[in-house]
C-alpha cells in the first residue's frame, strides 16, 4: 500500500510572538519544517504534501525544490481544516501518515513502528506519557481501547488529569479520512475543526484505533513557544553530541557546544567548550578545537590545532596546521600542510603553501603565498584601491619584514626579502633585499621644547 505523508505547517504560531511564520524558527540552525521534512524522506513516502497558509511564500522560498507538493490553507480553521486542504490530491488507496510541523524531533524509527505495528487498512495515533502534559490533546481510553482525544481546552477536570497525550500524529486510510473529515464540526471552545475528532467517528464506525506509544516525551514535544524552542534545541544538541561520541568524537563537556549544520569528524577529534559549528563542517583526524571558536562551512584537515577564539568561515586547510588564537579565516582562505596563522591575523580569499607562517597582527587578502614564507607582524596586503581588488603573489621561502605594505597588484620573487615597514608598489625579483622607506636622520642640534608658564 502507497503512503502519503501530510506535514501541516500553515499555522500561525501566534504563541511565537515572532513575525517569522512558526515553521521557520531555526532549530539547530535549520527551519523546524527542515527536521520534520528530513524525517518524512527517511520514511520512503511516495508523496509529501506540505499544508502552509501563514507566512506561506516565506515558507515556500526557504524549501524551493524538494519535492514536495504544497497545498494552500488559506484561512487557519484548524487541524482538520488543514488536512482537509490536502485530500483533492492524495492518492485514495493510500495510507496517510499526518505529522505536525511543529514536531522536529521526532525521529523516522518512531514512524517506522507505528507504521510496522499498525495493519494497512488501520488506524493509529502515536501517543506517549508527559509529566506535565498541559497544552497537548488527552488520549480518553475505555475497555475497548482509545475511545477519543479531547483537547486541553475542552478537557474536564478528570480529563485533565490524564497524562497520556495526542503527539500529533496520525496514521489511518485515505479513503476513511476522506469521509471523516467531512463531518467534522468547529462547535468546540477554540471554535476550530480539529483533527482530533476523526478519532472517536472512526471508533463509531467500528475502526479498532491503536495507540502506539513513543519511547520519549522529549522527542515529540511539541514546540509553540520560544521556551519550547529552547528546550528542544538542547534536547537536539544533545543528541548530535551523543551521535558524535558514539563515533569517538570527544567533547571537554557535551552540554557546551552547539551544531547547527552538520559536523563531521575524523578519529580522536577533541573539542573543548564553547565551540559552535555552522553549515557543513569537517574535522580531519587528530584535531583539536580549543575553547570559544566559531567555525562555519570549512574543512580542517588532519592534526590541526585551532586555538582558542577564532573565527572560521568558508576555509579549507591541510594537514598540521595551528591557527589562533584570536584569528578570523574569512571564505576562500585555502591552507596548505604545516600553515602557522597567529594572533590577530586576518585571511580571506587567499591560499598560502606548505609550511609558510604570518603569526602576527596582519591582513592577508587575495593572495597568492607560496611555500616556507615568513610574514612578519603587521603586514598588511593592500588589496583595495577604493574600487577594484587586486593580487598580491609571494614567492617560496620569501621573508616579509614587519610592518609591511604589499601594494596590489604586486608581486615578490621566490627568495626576495623585504624590510621592516617597506610600502612595496612595485614588484620585486627574486633574491633580492628589498628596503623601501624614509631614510632614517638623526638630527644633533635640536631641543626639546619647554613647557610654558601657564599664567
Ligand atoms: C495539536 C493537537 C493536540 C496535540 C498537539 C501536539 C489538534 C486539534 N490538536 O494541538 O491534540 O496534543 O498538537 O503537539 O490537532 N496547523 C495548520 N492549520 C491550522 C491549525 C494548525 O496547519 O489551521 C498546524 C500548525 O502549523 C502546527 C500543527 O498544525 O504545525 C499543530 O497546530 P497547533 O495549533 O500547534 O496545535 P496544538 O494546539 O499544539
Ligand atoms: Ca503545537
Amino acid at each position: 500500500m502507497g503512503l502519503s505523508v501530510v506535514i501541516l505547517a500553515a499555522g500561525q504560531g501566534t504563541r511565537m510572538r515572532s513575525d517569522l511564520p512558526k515553521v521557520l524558527q531555526p532549530l539547530a540552525g535549520k527551519p523546524l519544517l527542515a527536521h520534520v521534512l528530513a524525517c518524512a524522506d527517511a520514511l520512503g513516502a511516495d508523496d509529501v504534501c506540505v499544508v502552509y497558509g501563514h507566512g506561506g511564500e516565506a515558507v515556500q522560498t526557504v524549501f524551493p525544490a524538494t519535492g514536495v507538493r504544497w497545498a494552500l490553507q488559506a484561512e487557519q480553521l484548524g487541524t482538520g481544516h488543514a488536512v482537509q486542504q490536502a485530500m483533492p490530491d492524495t492518492p485514495s488507496a493510500n495510507r496517510v501518515l499526518i505529522l505536525a510541523g511543529d514536531t522536529p524531533l521526532l525521529q523516522s524509527a518512531t514512524l517506522n513502528r507505528l507504521l510496522e505495528e499498525t495493519p494497512d487498512t488501520g488506524m493509529a495515533v502515536l501517543t506517549v506519557d508527559m509529566d506535565d502534559p498541559t497544552g497537548y490533546g488527552r488520549i480518553v481510553r475505555n475497555d475497548e481501547g482509545i475511545s477519543h482525544i479531547v483537547e486541553h481546552k475542552d478537557a474536564s477536570e478528570d480529563e485533565l488529569a490524564l497524562t497520556e497525550i495526542n503527539v500529533g500524529v496520525i496514521l489511518c486510510p485515505s479513503e476513511s479520512l476522506k469521509n471523516w473529515l467531512a463531518s467534522l464540526s468547529n462547535d468546540n471552545s477554540q471554535g476550530e475543526y480539529y483533527l482530533t475528532d476523526i478519532i472517536a467517528m472512526a471508533v463509531a464506525d467500528g475502526v479498532k484505533v491503536h495507540g502506539i506509544k513513543a519511547d520519549s516525551s522529549v522527542e515529540v514535544m511539541g514546540i509553540n513557544n520560544k521556551k519550547q524552542l529552547a528546550e528542544a534545541e538542547r534536547a537536539l544538541q544533545a543528541r548530535l553530541v551523543d551521535e558524535l561520541m558514539a563515533e569517538g568524537v570527544g567533547f571537554a563537556d557535551p552540554a557546551r557546544v552547539d551544531i547547527r549544520g552538520t559536523l563531521s569528524c575524523g578519529k580522536d577529534v577533541f573539542i573543548d567548550i564553547n565551540a559552535v559549528f555552522e553549515g557543513d563542517v569537517y574535522l580531519g583526524d587528530g584535531t583539536t578545537i580549543e575553547s570559544n571558536n566559531l567555525i562555519r562551512d570549512s574543512r580542517l584537515g588532519a592534526g590541526n590545532v585551532i586555538h582558542s577564539n577564532c573565527h572560521i568561515e568558508g576555509a579549507s586547510t591541510g594537514k598540521s596546521c595551528e591557527i589562533g588564537p584570536f584569528a578570523r579565516l574569512r571564505p576562500g582562505a585555502e591552507l596548505a600542510n604545516e600553515v602557522k596563522i597567529g594572533n590577530f591575523v586576518e585571511v580571506k580569499k587567499s591560499t598560502i603553501a606548505d609550511g609558510s607562517k604570518v603569526n602576527h597582527l596582519t591582513y592577508i587578502g587575495d593572495a597568492e603565498i607560496g611555500s616556507g614564507v615568513n610574514v612578519g607582524a603587521g603586514t598588511i596586503t593592500c588589496n583595495y584601491d577604493g574600487v577594484n581588488k587586486h593580487k598580491t603573489t609571494i614567492g617560496d621561502d620569501a621573508s616579509i619584514g614587519s610592518n609591511v605594505n604589499l601594494v596590489a597588484p604586486v608581486s615578490i620573487g621566490k627568495g626576495a626579502t623585504v624590510g621592516a615597514g617597506s610600502t612595496i608598489s612595485k614588484s620585486i625579483p627574486e633574491g633580492v633585499l628589498t628596503v623601501a622607506r624614509a631614510k632614517q636622520k638623526n638630527i644633533e642640534d635640536w631641543t626639546r621644547p619647554n613647557k610654558k608658564e601657564s599664567k
